[in-house]
């Protein structure tokens, strides 16, 4: 987002002496719902962002201001309790929650954000809000935390507080992300790696403009699927403790053990494990067409076995697959609507963003964003001196 924009639309405000940090949404390359089962995920930071401002304020005193939405909350730190009317504020109501469970003493902060993550569309604004506000109140208090750490409290503030049952990938890659890179994360042990985007190619995300309330409650079934599955395995491989621990070829020879609603869910799950493996081998080698060819085989398996994909999302995913230069095409995020994400090569990337979005009109009657994205760097303190 651009900075000395939201410094002068702050100024009025924050006289004085604040800080400035920044948090980014992310895109997922491949690794779909494998995140809670313990799995492997291939995420970028974006080049969209949450911009927050904060300064101390008096004592345990917290105040808050959305500016995109001029909603304004307030508490103390010594008693947080959930906000029904400003429900942007649970976000860092629940960062705060925790840090102070976890034994971090903050102190009292007077805030103001904005972003450029759009709300609702599968690109995490919540956990680039969270992993802001987890920076500043943790370096306001004079706190320096392993980033593994922070996105491990930020998921808990969104699990404990806010009421989601996500998984780690938003906010660790909000946290940890590096320009021109992704991570491939494993969620079991955080450990992670940088994997270079091939220079030939684009990211290039499609929101398909459609937001629906069931996310939630679907996301949940599909984790609780999931577990279903691992309890009935867990009988006849003993020792595993997620899907990330069954192989493909352990999961057909126990299917007729499981409900084939379970089954499904459980065979998108552990061959997308298996295709974020092969991805970054395939990017390594820069073998584009690999690359792409797995994350149409993801789009097809999270339409099919995980039935978490939309008609406006398979629409922008076969328009984008029928232009020139595009190796693959996906759902990105939880589903349900949101965004897709096409890997195209370079020199078609102009042409695509320019033919998608009509001819996606033509088909639905909506109107989508189509953007070039940029893999970008995890949350930081924008250190305000170089700006001037
Ligand atoms: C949401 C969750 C993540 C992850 C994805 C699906 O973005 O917040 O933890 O589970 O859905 O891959």
């Amino acid at each position: 987002m651009e900075i000395e924009g939201f410094l002068t639309r702050i100024s009025a405000e924050l006289d004085g002496e604040y800080r400035l940090f920044r948090a980014p949404g992310r895109v997922n390359l491949i690794g779909e719902h494998t995140d809670y089962n313990d799995g492997f995920v291939l995420p970028a930071a974006i080049d969209r962002e949450v911009l927050l401002a904060a300064r101390p304020g008096r004592a345990r005193d917290v105040t808050l201001h959305a500016l995109d939405c001029d909603g304004y909350s307030a508490f103390s730190l010594d008693e947080i309790g959930y906000d029904t009317a400003e429900s942007w504020s649970n976000y860092l109501r629940g960062v705060c929650y925790v840090l102070e469970e976890a034994d971090y003493h903050l102190r009292g902060a007077d805030i103001v954000f904005a972003g450029d993550v759009p709300i609702g569309s599968g690109l995490s604004s919540s956990a680039a809000l969270e992993v802001a506000a987890a920076l500043a109140f943790l370096t306001l208090a004079e706190y320096d935390v392993p980033g593994p750490e922070i996105a491990r409290l930020c998921q808990r503030a969104e699990n404990a507080f806010v009421g989601n049952r996500c998984g780690i990938m938003d906010q660790f890659i909000s946290v940890l992300g590096q320009p021109g890179h992704a991570l491939l994360i494993d969620c079991r042990t955080l450990d992670y790696q940088p994997y270079p985007i091939p220079a030939g190619v684009r990211i290039v995300i499609g929101d398909t403009g459609v937001r629906r309330g069931l996310v939630e409650s679907a996301y949940n079934e599909r984790r609780e699927q999931c577990e279903a599955g691992v309890a009935i395995l867990e009988k006849v491989l003993p020792g595993i403790n997620a899907l990330r621990d069954v192989l493909p070829t352990q999961l057909e020879a126990h299917r007729d053990l499981l409900p084939e609603i379970v089954y499904r869910r459980c065979r998108h799950v552990v061959s997308e494990n298996a295709r974020v493996l092969q991805a970054v081998k395939a990017m390594a080698a820069g073998d584009l067409p690999e690359l792409g060819r797995l994350l149409n085989a993801s789009h097809d398996s999270l339409r099919g076995d995980y039935a978490v994909s939309c008609p406006e999302l398979d629409a922008l995913v076969e328009i984008a697959r029928r232009q020139p230069g595009v190796y693959g095409s996906r759902m990105t995020g939880a589903g349900f609507g949101g965004c897709t994400v096409s890997l195209v090569a370079k020199e078609h990337a102009e042409a695509f963003v320019a033919a998608v979005g009509p001819a996606y009109t033509t088909a639905t009657g909506l109107h989508p964003q189509i953007y070039v994205c940029q893999a970008s760097a995890g949350a930081e303190e924008v250190e305000l001196e170089h700006l001037v």
